[in-house]
Order: C-alpha cells, then sequence, then structure tokens
C-alpha cells in the first residue's frame, strides 16, 4: 500500500533527498518521505519549491519499478493523473482538475501542485543495452492551505492554492490520504499495461490542449499549438505546418 512505511518529518531539505537515500538503503515500495516544511525544497529545473509549514504537502515516494529509464517521464504523467483524480474528490465544487506537460497539477488554470521524479538505474543488460531504474522517487508538492501573501511570486502560470480555490482550508492528512490512493490507483492501471488509456485520460485533462503555446528548449524557442502527447509522453505541438516533438523545456500559454 502507498504510504507504508511512512516517515514523517518536522523539517528537511529536500524529501526527495531523504527518500533516495532511503531507497538506497533497500526502502520498500510504496514507501513515503513526508515533511512538515522543506527547507531547500526543489522543483524541475534547479527551480526553488517554496515548503513553509502548515500551507503545504511536501512528499516524496518511493516506487521500483524497474522501468526504461526513458519511461520515467511516464510515471511523472500517471502520478499527476492521480493527484487530478483525488484533488476532484478532495474539493468536488472546483472545477475539473488538469495536468500541464510535463509534471504540473492544475485548478482553474492556476498550478497547485507539481511533480519530480527522480530515479536510479541499475548496470543494464548486456544485450538489451537499456538503462532500467532500479527505484523512481516520485516527488509532490501540493499547495493546500496557502493563503495569497504566502505563494511564491514569479511562476510560470499563476500559482494558486486548494483553499484559495475552494475558499476553505484542508486537513493536510486527509489530504495526503486521498491523494496517495489516487496515485495508487493510477500507479496500478499502469503496471497492468494501461498505459494508452491513462495517456488518453492526461490528454482529456490536458491544460494545454489545442492552445497556442511557447517552447522554450535547451537550444531554441518556438510557438505553435499543444496537440497531445505521444507514445512515450512526449509533447507534440503542431507549428509551421510540421508536428514537432519536445523531450524537455518550458511550455507556456502564447494567448492574447
Ligand atoms: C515542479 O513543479 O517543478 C515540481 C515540484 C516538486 C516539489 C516536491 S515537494 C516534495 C519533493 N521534494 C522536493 O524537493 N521536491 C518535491
Amino acid at each position: 500500500m502507498f504510504g507504508q512505511p511512512l516517515r514523517h518529518l518536522e523539517n528537511t531539505a529536500s524529501t526527495n533527498d531523504v527518500a533516495l537515500q532511503w531507497a538506497q538503503e533497500g526502502a520498500p515500495h510504496g514507501a513515503v518521505v513526508r515533511a512538515d516544511s522543506q527547507s531547500d525544497g526543489r522543483g524541475r529545473q534547479g527551480r526553488n519549491w517554496v515548503s513553509p509549514r502548515g500551507c503545504g504537502l511536501y512528499f516524496s515516494l518511493i516506487t521500483r519499478d524497474e522501468i526504461a529509464l526513458q519511461a520515467v517521464p511516464q510515471l511523472t504523467m500517471i502520478a499527476a493523473l492521480g493527484v487530478a483524480r483525488a484533488l476532484e474528490k478532495i474539493a468536488p465544487a472546483s472545477t475539473r482538475a488538469a495536468v500541464k506537460w510535463p509534471n504540473d497539477i492544475v485548478l482553474n488554470e492556476k498550478k497547485i501542485g507539481g511533480v519530480l521524479c527522480e530515479s536510479r538505474s541499475r548496470e543494464s543488460g548486456a544485450q538489451s543495452g537499456e538503462a532500467r531504474a532500479e527505484f523512481v522517487v516520485i516527488g509532490i508538492g501540493l499547495n493546500v492551505n496557502f493563503a495569497r501573501a504566502d505563494l511564491p511570486p514569479q511562476t510560470k502560470i499563476p500559482a494558486s492554492s486548494l483553499q484559495i480555490e475552494s475558499g476553505k482550508p484542508f486537513d493536510l492528512d486527509e489530504v495526503l490520504a486521498m491523494v496517495l490512493r489516487g496515485i495508487e490507483e493510477a500507479h496500478r492501471e499502469y503496471s497492468q499495461g494501461n498505459w494508452n488509456a491513462l495517456r488518453r485520460e492526461w490528454m482529456q485533462r490536458d491544460f494545454l490542449q489545442g492552445r497556442r503555446v511557447k517552447v522554450e528548449g535547451a537550444r531554441e524557442t518556438f510557438c505553435g499549438v499543444a496537440v497531445g502527447v505521444d507514445e512515450s509522453g512526449l509533447l507534440r505541438v503542431s507549428s509551421e505546418g510540421k508536428t514537432r516533438v519536445v523531450l524537455a523545456g518550458d511550455v507556456t500559454l502564447d494567448e492574447d
């Protein structure tokens, strides 16, 4: 069961670091590290993840998915989908929870959470030549009871919290339990080979679908219309008559 065993810390630099260490030492599939606050929480692309006590959920789930390293981004999408499903049960009055490639959780067009997967690989088999994960740490930050004034000022899309969107505070323990259940369910479907159905559901919740976007990659920046994700989970953008596949980068709306 996801969340067992659970290590609950008052404060740590980053729950992902604690989970990576614990996984190296043999933590089982489903183990979770949670912290009330983080002093050095990190997001994608080396960004800081603001993690004050009482405002959000900061936790890292260890999975022993021996998947190819290229498939790890799929786990990011599965986790975001599990969180989005759970949010609709936690705050049913809010509009449909969305996901934004590659790792954001969005409510009412605002980012309220993010996923940061980090993995360690074992030596790849000599014949296959394909590196496989030994374990994956799925780090999740969710803005639960942030007031507007506590939110980080500059984000790629406007940030919000469950409390702001629903007009009431939430019990962090209850939210964690429901979110873990949502991720466990989505993960089970993934393990049963239902990636394509999950990908379709992800695309139904896709915040960028059919919208004009700006892609800032390592080597170039270009604009186009987001048209879902391919079988590997890479973003597809239609630009100047061609469909381009985005491996990594920042994607923002490019609308008036
Ligand atoms: C992002 O949107 O860039 C991903 C944010 C992930 C933040 C979480 S909080 C728990 C875990 N520990 C970290 O240092 N990062 C992740």
